[in-house]
């Protein structure tokens, strides 16, 4: 992890938040290149799940809501982790974590010897298992309590009880309490799903892990609902339907490059099952520190619907024409994390290569997610004709892709600066292609289009740029294919 924290702050992807005032724990800023991948990946989600499914709306709900919405919902009362903090260090933890973590223990049996012992394990030289904090090794621990996790504030100039409001702890609420809204303007029938993107906070008790787990969040999520009286191949539409949704999330991470062995399924036991679920799977990924949930996707039945049409007084119902009867949809609910996405698709596209010799660091990711797709760079910066006509072309390609031009270094070291950043194709514009005025050399007007993963290059005339870039980024056409069509460049 530490070496793609690293990467992230210097190539400019992620920064701490107010660093320059000590920062702020586990809240942290998106850089020039992290703001890019992040909306690929934000745009590539909701292209696939809003543009390309028929059954598929979008939805930009507010993230304050009426307080009403977390009684309803059970969040109020249900939305706590078990706290205990530390009587003498003051660390805060959550008690069902206690043992997930290492800690720290001076032993009497080494003359108090400091050791920081794995976690869950005893102390090899005295047999002592954790009975203290494990931060400090010395505090005792405050008997459990229940930590509500939302940001609680107040709306308007007094505050006063009346003004309560939270922050919003997920996306998902925003969706039930539009429920009819959405169903009566845009003339739904079911099934039919509501998707939305946006920030959610959580005032977590130990976050961390870089981006795996902040305070402040941006969620991706599906409420997909379905008539539960409805059968398919005889069985219950609402379970059908879960099985089909966890396919396809699993699915789509391998989609933009995620490693099949890097993911697993993980279902939920019956006692670890929200208040409101029926059956819920995690969409694990293995992240540096372990096996970790990138997406969960739940059945929660018809509980919020219902739980909102009782606390408001308007009925969230459906008509269901066939049996001429108002129901209450059940919903499936894929809800995948937007940081956790790009920190899943960051550390697996992370590779160290030994190219000729020497290391190279790139960026395998997806072309649909790299945050610049085309770098164009001058063989010489000297020449003004070579600087004039790269400066041109990357005009020209950045009203339809992002992309830059650079000539702060040699091309060797341009080239390894755009692969541990990930971007696919380099263009480089060399005394070829402008030729040369004082020789009477007239140029070939081709460029070189370097490919990141093969390294391969082939010569393409700059006539023929855009339209090699359109079946390479917006068709998807193999580089492979695209390839063959040019005379190759040794590089
Ligand atoms: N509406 C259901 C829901 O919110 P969740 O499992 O609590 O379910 C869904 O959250 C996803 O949101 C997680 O799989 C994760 O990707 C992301 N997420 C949750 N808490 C997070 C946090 N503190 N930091 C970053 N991402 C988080």
């Amino acid at each position: 992890m530490d070496v793609v924290v690293s990467l992230c702050k210097r190539r400019g992807f992620i920064f701490q938040s107010s660093e320059i005032y000590g920062g702020i724990a586990s809240c942290w800023d998106y850089g020039p290149l992290g703001v890019e991948l992040k909306n690929n990946v934000k745009r590539v989600w909701w292209r696939d799940n809003v543009y390309l499914r028929p059954d598929m709306v979008g939805l930009d709900a507010a993230i304050l809501m009426h307080p009403n919405v977390w009684k309803a919902s059970g969040h109020l009362d249900h939305f706590t982790d078990p706290m205990v903090d530390c009587r003498a260090c003051r660390r805060r933890f959550r008690a069902d974590k206690l043992d997930e973590t290492s800690w720290v223990h001076y032993c009497p049996a080494t003359k108090g010897n400091k050791f920081d012992i794995p976690a869950g394990e005893p102390c090899k030289h005295c047999s002592a298992r954790r009975t203290l904090c494990p931060a400090c090794g010395k505090g005792e621990l405050t008997p459990p309590r229940q930590f509500n996790l939302m940001f609680k504030t107040f709306m308007g100039p007094v505050e006063e009880d009346a003004a309560v409001t939270y922050l919003r702890p997920e996306t998902a609420q925003g969706i039930f309490v539009n429920f009819d809204n959405v169903l009566q303007s845009m003339r739904l029938k079911l099934p039919f799903g509501i998707a939305q993107i946006g920030k959610s906070f959580r005032n977590e008790i130990t976050p961390g892990n870089f981006i795996f787990r902040t305070h402040e969040f941006e969620q991706m999520e599906i409420e997909y609902f379905v008539n539960p009286n409805d059968l398919i191949d005889g069985r219950p539409a609402d379970e059908v339907w879960h099985e089909r949704w966890i396919e396809e999330r699993f699915a789509w991470y391998q989609r933009y490059g995620v490693r099949r062995a890097r993911l697993r399924l993980r279902e939920h036991a019956r006692e670890e099952l929200a208040h409101y679920a029926k059956r819920t799977a995690d969409i694990e990924y293995e992240f540096p520190m372990g096996w970790s949930e990138l997406e969960g996707i739940a059945n929660r039945t018809d509980f919020d619907l219902k739980q909102h049409g009782k606390t408001s007084g308007k009925a969230l119902t459906y008509f269901d024409e066939e049996r001429k009867t108002h129901i209450v949809p059940y919903v499936i609910e894929p809800s995948a994390g937007a940081d956790r996405s790009v920190l899943a698709f960051l550390v697996d596209a992370y590779r160290e290569e030994e190219v000729r010799g020497e290391k190279r660091v790139v960026l395998r990711l997806h072309t649909d997610l790299a945050p610049i797709k085309i770098a164009v760079l001058p063989l010489l910066k000297k020449r003004d004709e070579i600087v004039a006509t790269a400066r041109e072309i990357q005009r020209r390609l950045a009203r339809r892709w992002m992309s830059v031009y650079d000539d702060t270094a040699a091309i060797g070291r341009l080239y390894r600066r755009q692969d541990e950043v990930g971007t696919p194709y380099c263009v480089t514009v060399d005394v070829q292609t402008v030729g040369d005025r004082d020789r009477g050399e007239a140029g070939d007007a081709k460029v070189t289009i370097r490919e990141r993963d093969s390294m391969d290059q082939i010569r393409v005339p700059v006539a023929e740029l855009e339209a090699v870039f359109r079946e390479l980024l917006t068709d998807g056409v193999a580089w492979s294919t695209v390839g063959a069509r040019f005379p190759a460049v040794k590089n």
